[in-house]
């Protein structure tokens, strides 16, 4: 098939459109470069520089063709971020995903499938979170996220647009062969941090908060391999091109990792000691995120290949071969 991927030079995004080229699939990409890397674009497969929710620029990615579906992974992502500016979140997540959304009524684009996230559901009690869990966002990030599902199935019921919303935990890990990886800046997410102390740029891990109510007193996520969200995206492509109906999957692996259990584990897979700084809980942070990825087993037929260790080595590869990520070394 032919797909269209907002986001197609992002961190999942560059990985999901790899695993499309290798299934065979036709690509091309809109992207507006805010926080992707061209660079990460196959040689051939088209890279149109602008908004996922104008409809110009949709157009003109278009313009060999009209794509059989739509994979939309173009979001800001930083909670933090959010927090600060919630304008931007809303604009960017929200109203251009609905411009995309109409720009897919208008010229009848059947199928989208959205990067969604677990952070819907804000800090649910559940030890595991299935798809019915409340979601109660405690952040624009989150908030904008779920309007974008809850506004799909809408779209669905009004205009046939159907849509799978893929909820992830935390996107980690990078492509196995090494020429794929995460690099955004300035690096928020724990394991890139782990590996920035590990290779001497940052002096410590500040561990945020150590009295959450975990078994070690640290937060707990469920890190799921980028192969695996890649594989979910095509699982999800499938479901839609079987007739299979409007959907919202949780993807994760259903195990958590803690704070502390990364570092140690960063420590076995760098062979460096990493230093740690206790320090003040994060704002925003829930204590505990683990999945139920039961429904997206049943449905889809998928399930986490990859576990915490090969997350952790295919992270490291990949950072030590790019140590500033995907900027061009200048030559000393
Ligand atoms: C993980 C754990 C921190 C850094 C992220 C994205 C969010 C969403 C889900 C996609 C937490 C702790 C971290 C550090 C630390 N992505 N930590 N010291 O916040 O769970 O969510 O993935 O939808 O957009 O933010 O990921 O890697 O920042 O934190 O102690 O220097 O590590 O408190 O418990 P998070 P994270």
């Amino acid at each position: 098939m032919h797909i269209l991927v907002t986001g197609g030079v992002g961190y999942v995004g560059s990985h999901l459109v790899r695993a499309l080229r290798d299934a065979g699939h036709g690509v091309v990409i809109v992207d507006d470069l805010s926080s992707g890397h061209r660079q990460t674009a196959p040689a051939g497969v088209e890279l149109h520089v602008g908004s996922c929710g104008d409809a110009e620029v949709l157009d003109r990615a278009a313009a060999g063709g009209l794509p059989d579906a739509v994979m939309h992974l173009a979001a800001k992502c930083s909670v933090e971020e959010s927090v600060a500016a919630p304008q931007r979140y809303y604009r960017a997540n929200l109203s251009d995903s609905l411009g995309l959304m109409d720009w897919m009524v208008t010229r009848g684009v059947p199928w989208l499938v959205h990067s969604s996230t677990c952070a819907v559901y804000g800090a649910p009690r559940a030890q595991r979170i299935d798809e019915g869990v409340c979601a109660r966002p405690m952040n624009p990030y989150g908030a904008s996220k779920l309007a974008v599902d809850l506004a799909l199935q809408a779209y669905d019921d009004a205009f046939d647009l159907r849509a799978v919303s893929l909820r992830y935990f935390n996107a980690a890990g990078a492509h196995p062969d090494g020429t794929l990886g995460e690099d955004k800046t300035p690096a928020s997410n724990l394991i890139p941090i782990l590996f920035a102390v590990a290779l001497g740029q940052r002096d410590a891990v500040h561990v945020f908060g150590n009295d959450y109510p975990t078994p070690d007193g640290t937060g707990v996520r469920d890190y799921i391999h980028v192969m695996d969200l890649a594989a979910a995206h095509l699982a999800a492509l499938d479901h839609l091109a079987g007739g299979g109906r409007g959907e919202v999957f949780n993807l994760g692996t259903g195990v958590g990792h803690s704070v502390r259990e990364m570092v140690q584990r960063a420590r076995a897979v760098t062979g460096e000691p990493l230093p740690t700084r206790e320090a003040p809980r994060r704002a925003g942070d829930p204590p505990h995120l683990v999945a139920d990825p039961r429904r997206a087993a049943a449905t889809l037929g998928w399930r986490a290949r990859f576990d915490i260790d090969d997350i952790l080595s295919d992270a490291w590869r990949w950072r030590v071969a790019h140590p500033h990520g995907y900027a061009v070394e200048v030559a000393q």
